[in-house]
């Protein structure tokens, strides 16, 4: 385990549980010739996930990307989210999306990419998150598949990120506070 980590909170055999349980739901709800499953990745830390994810889903499936970050000052989110990299598909009436997010935490960011998603003529958007923090939520959102509900701490490995780093751990860990006491 790395100095910086404090305890190991999802490990390496529980994610992979996960992604097994949740790639089982994702072909039993999407089996079926009307089904046109794209996975959405939101840029950068569903990269793992979605890459795990996918190996395990045997239904056809094409996968795609967005990119986006809740917008506002410090800690307190104006609840408006930016857009940096966009979905850009001809076909988003026969496309049955399901964006792939690494953790909820206030909620905004899923809350609105799945309206944005739906306002630009999605047939279908559903969500699925491998992490969700229920007691952070700044607006109601529960998910369609959710991997584990975890306790309010900051977490980082499995694509998940504090400045960048830490992303390519294999399992989920709680960040040392002291990595980050000093801001
Ligand atoms: P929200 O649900 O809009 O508040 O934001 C979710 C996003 O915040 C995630 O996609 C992450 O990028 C980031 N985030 C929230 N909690 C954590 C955490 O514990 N570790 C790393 N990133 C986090
Ligand atoms: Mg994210």
């Amino acid at each position: 385990m790395r100095k910086d980590i404090a305890k190991i909170l999802v490990t390496e055999e529980e994610i992979d549980r996960i992604t097994t349980r949740i790639a089982a739901q994702i072909d039993r709800d999407y089996a079926g010739e009307d089904k046109n499953l794209i996975l959405v990745c939101v840029l950068k830390g569903s990269i793992v996930f979605m890459g795990d994810l996918m190996k395990k889903i045997t239904v056809p499936v094409e996968i795609d990307c967005i990119k986006a970050s809740s917008y506002g000052a410090g800690t307190v989110t104006t609840g408006t989210v930016n857009i940096h990299l966009d979905l850009v598909r001809p076909d988003l009436d026969k496309c049955d999306l399901l964006v792939i997010e690494d953790i909820i935490d206030s909620g905004v960011t899923l809350s609105y990419l799945t309206k944005y998603l739906k306002g630009k003529g999605a047939r279908s958007v559903k969500t699925c998150t491998l992490l969700d923090k229920p007691s952070r939520r700044r607006v109601e959102f529960v998910p369609d598949y959710c991997g584990t509900e975890i306790p309010d701490e900051f977490v980082v490995g499995y694509g998940l990120d504090y400045n960048e780093r830490y992303r390519a751990l294999p399992y989920i860990g709680v960040l040392d506070p002291s990595v980050y006491s000093g801001e």
